[in-house]
């Protein structure tokens, strides 16, 4: 297929843009660079020119640079023949969305209909779109379906589950075909680690932890040990981010039009803060000094995904389950690019 790739210079972008290319899809990225990096995009991308002419490889890059924001930009790059947009690009910090909210709702609401906008009027049709476990909110239950209610608690999530409303209605409206994928803790690298994680401030837990450990911070802050979990410290759902990068493909052969398909991506399996500190001392060998913080507003105690229907429905099956090879890969990937996409 032909995939429009939003945010494809991004951390879970790059990887899926790697796994479609190796799958034999024409990919193009359409990226600010805000976030993303020049350098995740592999040289196999074809470039603009290549497209038109038929040629999937260059080797020019087909990092094709601007902003959502853009709407003539936007409509210059998605015209192309494209049969799916995957859509990465947003803002992704549950705790800067709590203090600057206007900057999730400007790019991941407005900006994701601009691209809904652009899609119509040069008649893509379908769109694979990451959504998130922070659209549920407080979970009433765990492992969390679904069909789970959608209550967020933070700027953040309320931001995709705005976009996930209108895509429903989008595809009555209009024949649009979605599936929108709710990722749980997106970790891990590639595990040749030619591509990994890569923010500027990074506030992720797992690359926090492996920056102590390499010591380029002094230590680990724990937000908060008073959470209603048995060590006080809050509990996640690591995934790898290559087993995202599979889900993505299996959800874009399954769209139909004017039809909307929704799973969560996440191992099953619930790990503490301190947990996920533990597992890396013991995959890096290094000490990891850590102290506790006071709690991080918008943090729920405990999100754990039952990715048990798109197992059923789609096939889908981790590579990569357990902890300790999530942060071996992440690990691998930290010392080899100790400065990340600068080295
Ligand atoms: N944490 C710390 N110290 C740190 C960093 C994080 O204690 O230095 C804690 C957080 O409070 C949280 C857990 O580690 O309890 C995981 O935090 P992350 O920032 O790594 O991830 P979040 O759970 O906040 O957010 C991630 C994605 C979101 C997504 C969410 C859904 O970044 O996009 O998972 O679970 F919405």
């Amino acid at each position: 297929m032909n995939v429009f790739v939003t945010g494809g210079a991004g951390y879970i972008g790059s990887h899926v843009v790697r796994l479609l290319i190796e799958a034999g899809h024409r990919v193009r990225v359409y990226d600010n660079l805000s976030e993303g990096h020049r350098a995740a995009v592999p040289s196999e991308v074809p470039g603009r020119k290549a497209q038109r002419a038929g040629r999937t490889r260059s080797g020019a890059g087909g990092l094709f640079e601007g902003d959502l924001m853009d709407e003539a930009r936007l409509a210059e790059a998605l015209d192309g023949g494209f049969d799916c947009v995957m859509h990465f690009a947003a803002h992704c910090y549950v705790g800067e969305s709590m203090e600057n909210p206007q900057k999730y709702y400007r790019n991941n609401v407005v900006g994701s209909l601009r691209l809904a906008a652009a899609m119509r009027k040069v008649g893509v049709g379908r769109i694979v779109f990451s959504s998130s476990a922070a659209t549920y909110g407080v979970p009433r239950e765990i492992p969390i379906p679904e069909d789970h209610p959608q209550q967020p608690i933070n700027a953040y999530g309320q931001t995709k589950l705005d976009f996930e409303h209108a895509l429903a209605y989008y595809a009555g409206a209009y024949g649009l075909g979605y599936a929108t994928l709710r990722y749980f803790n997106a970790a891990g690298a590639a595990p040749d680690a030619a591509i990994g994680e890569d923010h500027d401030p990074e506030t992720h837990l797992v690359p926090v932890v492996l920056q102590a450990a390499l010591g380029q911070r002094q230590r680990v802050e724990i937000y908060g040990t008073g959470y209603p979990t048995p060590d006080g410290t809050c509990i996640r759902d690591y995934v790898h981010v290559c087993d995202l990068a599979q889900a993505h493909i299996l959800a874009m052969e399954a769209i139909e039009p004017g039809k909307g398909l929704a799973y969560n991506l996440g191992n099953g399996s619930g790990y503490s803060v301190r947990e996920v500190i533990e597992t890396a001392r013991r995959v890096t060998g290094r000490e990891i000094p850590a102290d506790v913080a006071p709690p991080r507003p918008g943090d729920p105690p405990e999100l754990v995904a039952s990715s048990e229907k798109i197992t059923r429905e789609l096939g889908w099956k981790p590579q990569y389950p357990d902890l300790d090879t999530i942060v071996e890969t992440a690990w691998r990937w930290h010392q080899s690019h100790p400065d990340g996409y600068r080295d």
